[in-house]
C-alpha cells in the first residue's frame, strides 16, 4: 500500500466537526440535536445579494481575474474607507473565503519550520493551515479569568526566536469573543515593528462588536503599513458562508505580489460568489443594526443562563458570536460525545465543540467548551437547560 504523507498524518481534525458522526447517529435514532458547535448563523443573507445572482444574464461563467474583479476590489476599498481603513484596490486580493486568505498569508511569509506566535485559544483551523504550510504554531496563553485579554507583551517577547515570522491574532476573537483594544493593538504594533515581524489579523468578525465598543483594525495603525496583513471574509458579515469569498489585505506590495502568485495557481475566486458579494456591499446599515441587536440579546441570555449553572465559569464576549465556558468536568471531549450518544431531555440533546482543539498547548482547555450563539433565544435557553441537566447526571 503506498504511504500517505507525514504532513497528512499530522493534519489536525477540526474540533468543531469531529463529533459529527455521533450527531448524525443521534439524529438517525430520532433525537433532535441543537448545534451549538458551529458558527453557521441562522440570519438571512441580504436579498440584494441573492437577487444579484438570480437576475444576472451571464452567458459564460468565466474565470475572473486572479485577484478578483476590479469593480469589486474598488468597492471593497470604499468599504474599508468607511471603516477608517485606508487601502486601495491594489492592496486587496479576493480569495476563496477567509480560509484561503489565511493560507496565502502563511505561504507568503513563512518557510518550513518557521514560527508564528498565536494567542490561544484560537480559531482551530489556524493549526490546519499552519500544518499544511509546514509552519510551527507557538502558542501564548490567554486566560479565561482575564476574559482572554491580550497576554502580557513580555510573554510574546520571550517566545520570539530567529524563526519567528509573525504574530497572528483574531479580533474580535473566535472562540473567545474578546475584542482587542486600541492600546493592545498598539502594543502588538510596537513589538512586531521592533522585531521586524508581520502582524496578521483575522478581522472576519469586524462588524460584530457590542456594548458601544469600537473595532480598531491593525491597518488603522500607521506603523503597520509594511507589517500588517488583514484576513477578511463575507461569510459572517452578510451570513454568506457558502459564497466562499474573503480577502487578503496588505499595504506591503511585496506581500501582495507574493500572495498573487499563490492565487494564480488556483486561477480565480468564484465568479457567481463575487457577483453576490459585490451586491452585498449595498446592504443597508439597518440590516447590521438588527443583526447586532439580535446577537447582543442572544449573548446576554446565553451568558446569564450559563452563569446560573453550578460550577460553570464563562467569559463574557465583547464581539463575534462565540463564548468559552469552563465546566466542572475533566474531559470535555468525553462529555460532548456522551451528550450525543447517551443524554436526552425530551428527546433533545446539544452538540458543543470541546475547547482543547482550540489550544496548541497540550492539556489546556480540556474542561472547556466553545458555544456559538447563532440560534434563536428560545433554542439557546433550551440548550443551556439541557446542558445543566446533563452536567448533573454526568457528574453524578
Ligand atoms: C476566525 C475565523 N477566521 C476565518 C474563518 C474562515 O472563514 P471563511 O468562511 O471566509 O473561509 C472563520 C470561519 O468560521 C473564522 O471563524
Amino acid at each position: 500500500m503506498p504511504k500517505i504523507s507525514q504532513k497528512g498524518l499530522a493534519m489536525p481534525q477540526s474540533p468543531i466537526r469531529k463529533l459529527v458522526p455521533f450527531a448524525e447517529s443521534a439524529k438517525k435514532k430520532g433525537a433532535t440535536v441543537i448545534h451549538l458547535n458551529i458558527g453557521q448563523p441562522d440570519i438571512r443573507t441580504p436579498q440584494i445579494a441573492l437577487d444579484a445572482v438570480k437576475n444576472n444574464n451571464l452567458k459564460v461563467l468565466e474565470y475572473s481575474r486572479t485577484e478578483g474583479s476590479e469593480s469589486y476590489r474598488e468597492k471593497i476599498a470604499a468599504y474599508y474607507h468607511k471603516n477608517q481603513i485606508e487601502v486601495t484596490a491594489n492592496d486587496i486580493i479576493v480569495t476563496t473565503g477567509g480560509s484561503e486568505a489565511l493560507s496565502f498569508a502563511m505561504g507568503s511569509i513563512a518557510d518550513t519550520d518557521d514560527e508564528v506566535i498565536i494567542p490561544e485559544p484560537f480559531y482551530a483551523n489556524y493549526n490546519g493551515f499552519a500544518t499544511a504550510s509546514g509552519i510551527k504554531v507557538v502558542p501564548v496563553v490567554s486566560k479565561i479569568e482575564n476574559n482572554f485579554a491580550l497576554p502580557p507583551i513580555e510573554d510574546f517577547e520571550k517566545l520570539i526566536t530567529p524563526k519567528t515570522k509573525a504574530i497572528l491574532i483574531c479580533n474580535p476573537g473566535n472562540p473567545t469573543g474578546y475584542l482587542y483594544s486600541e492600546e493592545e493593538i498598539k502594543k502588538l504594533a510596537k513589538i512586531v515593528v521592533e522585531h521586524d515581524l508581520f502582524l496578521i489579523a483575522d478581522e472576519v468578525y469586524r462588524e460584530f462588536v457590542y456594548d458601544d465598543r469600537q473595532h480598531y483594525s491593525i491597518l488603522q495603525e500607521p506603523s503597520l503599513a509594511n507589517h500588517g496583513i488583514i484576513v477578511d471574509s463575507v461569510s459572517k458579515r452578510y451570513s454568506m458562508c457558502g459564497a466562499r469569498i474573503g480577502f487578503l489585505v496588505s499595504k506591503n506590495q511585496e506581500v501582495i505580489s507574493t500572495a498573487i502568485k499563490f492565487a494564480q495557481a488556483r486561477l480565480s475566486p468564484p465568479t457567481y460568489a463575487q457577483i453576490a458579494s459585490e451586491a452585498a456591499l449595498e446592504t443597508p446599515q439597518s440590516y447590521f443594526d438588527e443583526v447586532k441587536t439580535e446577537y447582543v440579546s442572544r449573548r446576554n441570555l446565553l451568558i446569564s443562563e450559563l452563569e446560573k449553572l453550578d460550577g460553570v465559569v464563562v467569559a463574557k464576549p465583547q464581539g463575534a458570536f462565540y463564548c468559552i465556558a469552563e465546566l466542572p468536568i475533566e474531559d470535555a471531549d468525553d462529555f460532548a460525545q456522551w451528550l450525543l450518544e447517551d443524554f436526552r431531555v425530551d428527546n433533545e440533546t446539544v452538540m458543543v465543540a470541546p475547547a482543547a482543539g482550540f489550544y496548541a498547548t497540550e492539556g489546556l482547555g480540556k474542561n472547556q467548551i466553545r458555544i456559538a450563539y447563532v440560534l434563536d433565544r428560545p433554542t439557546l435557553k433550551r440548550a443551556v437547560h439541557i446542558l445543566g441537566e446533563a452536567l448533573k447526571t454526568y457528574i453524578g
